[in-house]
Order: C-alpha cells, then sequence, then structure tokens
C-alpha cells in the first residue's frame, strides 16, 4: 500500500487534501499518511481534524503525526511539499518591503517572490537529500511550496524525481467548464509559461478550440475575475494567469500598494487564526467554508489526481510543472515550465507545443533567466549572485532600484538565511 508524507502538514490547506485522497481510496490505496510539522500545537489541530475526517470517510489507514522528518520520510512513496519557511511572517516583508523601492510586492513574483526563493531552496533541497537516503526507492516529490517554478527546477537540476504543482490551470478548468456547462474533465486546456507567468492559448472542450466563444460570451467576465481589462486579454489573445496583472498593470499594482491597499499577509493570517479556531471544535468533521477564501482552491484536486495518475499509471492529461524537453520550442531543454503533460508511473511527459508569441515569448524567457539566477543565488549564498537575480527580475528595474531593495530584503531575512 501507499504511504503518503505531508511536509507543512500542519497547513490550514491539508483539510482539503484530506478530501481529495479520501475520495480517491479506489485509485489510491493509501495505507499510510504521515502530516510532519515543525509547529507542533498546528499539527496537533490539523492532525486531530484530519483524524475526525478520515474516520467520516472510512479510511481504514494509519495517519501519523510527527515533527520528525526522518521518522516522517521512512519509506514513502509520495512526499507532497507544502512548507512555508519563515511562515506569513515573512511573506508580510516579501510583499511590504519591494514598494518602499518602487516595485510591486508580492510573495512569489518580483523581489519578494526571489526573496522567498532564497529562503525556501536550501530547506527543500536539504528534504529531498534526506528522502533520497530514507524514501522508497523511486518516491516522487510533489512540490506545492512557492516558488513552484524555481523550486521544481532546483530540485530535478539536483537529481531529484520532482514535479511541480499550481492551481492556477485547473481553477481555469473547473470555471471555464462551468461556462460550457460540461464536466471538467472535458475541458483541456493549453496552458504555456512559467509557474505564475501562463497564459491559456487553447480551451478545448472535447477536442475542440473554444477559445474564441470563450472570450466573446464571458470575457468580460473573466476580466473582472483576474482584474485584468478584457481588451487586454483579448489584445493578448489568450486568457493570463491573474499573476500577470504584477506584470501588466505595474504601475496600478504599485500604486495601489504604496496607497496601503490590503495585505495578503495579514488577510491571510486573519483567515488562518479564525479556520483554527473552527478546526479545534471537536464537532468538526469536515473542512469548512471558509478555506475557499485561500487562494488555493482545487489544490488538494490537482495533488490527489496527480498522485493517483502517477501510481497507476492512467496515462491522463495534467498540467505540471516539469523539464521542457522540446515541448516550447523557445526554452531550452532542461528549463521548467507549466504545461500540459501525460501523466504515468513513469512521471511526466510534456505535450509538444507550438512556440510562443513574441509578446509572450520575451517575458517567459526573462524570467525563466531569472529563475536560473535566483537558484544559483539560493545554492551559493553570495550577495553578487542575489543582485544579478534580482537586477534579471522582469519587475525589477534597474541597478539603482536593486541595491537598496535586496540589503533591506537580505537584512529583514537574516534569520531565515543562514548561507548569507
Ligand atoms: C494560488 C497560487 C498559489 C498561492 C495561493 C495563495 O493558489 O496558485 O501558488 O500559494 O494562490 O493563496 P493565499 O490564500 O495564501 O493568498
Ligand atoms: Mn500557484
Ligand atoms: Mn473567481
Amino acid at each position: 500500500s501507499v504511504k503518503i508524507v505531508v511536509v507543512g502538514g500542519g497547513s490550514t490547506y491539508t483539510p482539503e487534501l484530506i478530501e481529495g485522497f479520501a475520495g480517491r481510496y479506489g485509485r489510491l490505496p493509501m495505507g499510510e499518511l504521515v502530516l510532519h510539522d515543525t509547529d507542533e500545537e498546528r499539527l496537533r489541530v490539523i492532525g486531530g481534524l484530519a483524524g475526525r475526517m478520515l474516520r467520516r470517510a472510512g479510511w481504514p489507514g494509519r495517519l501519523t503525526l510527527t515533527g520528525d522528518l526522518d521518522e516522517a520520510l521512512d519509506g514513502a512513496d509520495f512526499i507532497l511539499v507544502q512548507l512555508r519557511v519563515g511562515g506569513q511572517a515573512a511573506r508580510h516583508l516579501d510583499e511590504t518591503i519591494p514598494p518602499r523601492w518602487g516595485t510591486i510586492g508580492q510573495e512569489t513574483t518580483g523581489a519578494g517572490g526571489l526573496a522567498k526563493a532564497l529562503r525556501t531552496v536550501p530547506v527543500v533541497l536539504d528534504l529531498a537529500e534526506r528522502a533520497a537516503r530514507r524514501a522508497a526507492p523511486g518516491h516522487w516529490i510533489i512540490d506545492f511550496t512557492n516558488p513552484v517554478g524555481i523550486v521544481t527546477q532546483a530540485l530535478l537540476d539536483a537529481g531529484h524525481r520532482a514535479i511541480g504543482l499550481c492551481n492556477v490551470a485547473i481553477a481555469f478548468q473547473r470555471q471555464f467548464a462551468g461556462y460550457f456547462g460540461v464536466e471538467p474533465e472535458r475541458v483541456e486546456l493549453e496552458h504555456v509559461g512559467l509557474n505564475h507567468l501562463t497564459w491559456e492559448r487553447a480551451v478545448r472542450v472535447d477536442g475542440v478550440d473554444r477559445l474564441p466563444d470563450l472570450l466573446s460570451a464571458w470575457g468580460e467576465d473573466i476580466a473582472a475575475d483576474i482584474d485584468i481589462p478584457a481588451e487586454l486579454i483579448r489584445s493578448v489573445g489568450a486568457v493570463p494567469s491573474g499573476y500577470l496583472r504584477y506584470y501588466y498593470l505595474f504601475g496600478t499594482v504599485l500604486a495601489e500598494q504604496r496607497g496601503g491597499k490590503g495585505n495578503r499577509a495579514q488577510e491571510v493570517s486573519d483567515i488562518e487564526r479564525r479556520l483554527l479556531e473552527m478546526y479545534r471544535d471537536p464537532d468538526m468533521t469536515q473542512k469548512p467554508a471558509l478555506l475557499a477564501d485561500r487562494g488555493g482552491a482545487y489544490y488538494s484536486e490537482a495533488a490527489a489526481q496527480l498522485v493517483a495518475s502517477l501510481y497507476d499509471g492512467a496515462g491522463d492529461v495534467q498540467v505540471v510543472n516539469v523539464r521542457n524537453d522540446g515541448a516550447l520550442p523557445d526554452l531550452p531543454a532542461n528549463a521548467v515550465v507549466e504545461v500540459p503533460a501525460r501523466i504515468t508511473k513513469e512521471g511526466a511527459r510534456p505535450l509538444p507545443l507550438a512556440p510562443l508569441a513574441p509578446g509572450l515569448r520575451g517575458v517567459v524567457q526573462q524570467a525563466k533567466a531569472y529563475e536560473e539566477l535566483a537558484i544559483r543565488a539560493a545554492l551559493s549564498g553570495g550577495r553578487g549572485d542575489a543582485l544579478a537575480a534580482l537586477m534579471a527580475n522582469p519587475l525589477v528595474h534597474g541597478f539603482d532600484t536593486a541595491v537598496p531593495l535586496l540589503d533591506d530584503l537580505l537584512a529583514a531575512n537574516t534569520a531565515h538565511l543562514p548561507r548569507f
């Protein structure tokens, strides 16, 4: 039977994941589920709810809660990584420091994304090395920890079997399926780019591209949802992810942030405090509606369907972070991209894609170069490497911005950057 480990199991998202696995027992006979976390109290609370949910679902397996990573990894088949180094407090810095220096503050893109990468890459690589010693032969690492593109690239470059996951594609798939009134499985997205820098270039319903119909019927609705003008979407000719707002509407976002518009780290901390209170209730046996206020909708679906297909070799197509291997002709073979891939027991094999239009190509190639430099900096702990990465980031403009911004970020993050 299958052993699944969730690193960062004390996340408030864990009940989502439990739901995804509990509902797939027929396809994925999970005999043991381990929740690992460094925060004992959260592990106790989340673990309590997880246990109640699993009992209610009639799950016959064993649930283990532990703060001992090596014990957690012993014999594991699938290792789901959803840890967050420094918690929401570190995210708050990623969101608030960059606007002081003239660029947008976000936890996964721009300068904040670099700070998060510097904190996270060494921790996840250490975890993967421990897994290599202790987990089952042929184990998989499924990474949901951001920045997912960078973390997955670092894992693969270090020789681990890893696949990166994001919910942007699956959320669009569900949304578009709803518009067309069909089951989500009938909607296949031509989702291209890098994690949090992606576009839906085609929306195939039963194999036929319905993107033009989608845009004419629901273009305004989609635009309102991602807060990106419909005119912009029409001119690009593809549906951008909401993260493209930081690129296409840089000035607007920066002005909002400098005006003190609601800070997401703060909002999430509030939601989490309320969620944890609910999770403590011994009568709660299902995930509460409030969890939908987090951004990770369908994350559990994406994770559970990926693990299930890696396990039974279903050969279905899912959008994942995987080595390009020629799928996107504009990027090197070894570059991790976020694209549709066929999932078998051997892993994820990207489907061939047409080249990127010039308007997409430029920023994607630049962001990929930035990602490469970000990994180099995370591994070396060198200030010069970090500066090079920051200057290559498409959302950071110039040396004069980058230098004070980097100094500020490094100083604020010292507790989480032992290599610097
Ligand atoms: C989306 C992204 C995730 C990100 C999340 C943030 O789901 O795909 O990568 O972690 O939003 O949601 P939050 O509730 O933490 O703002
Ligand atoms: Mn994501
Ligand atoms: Mn919405």
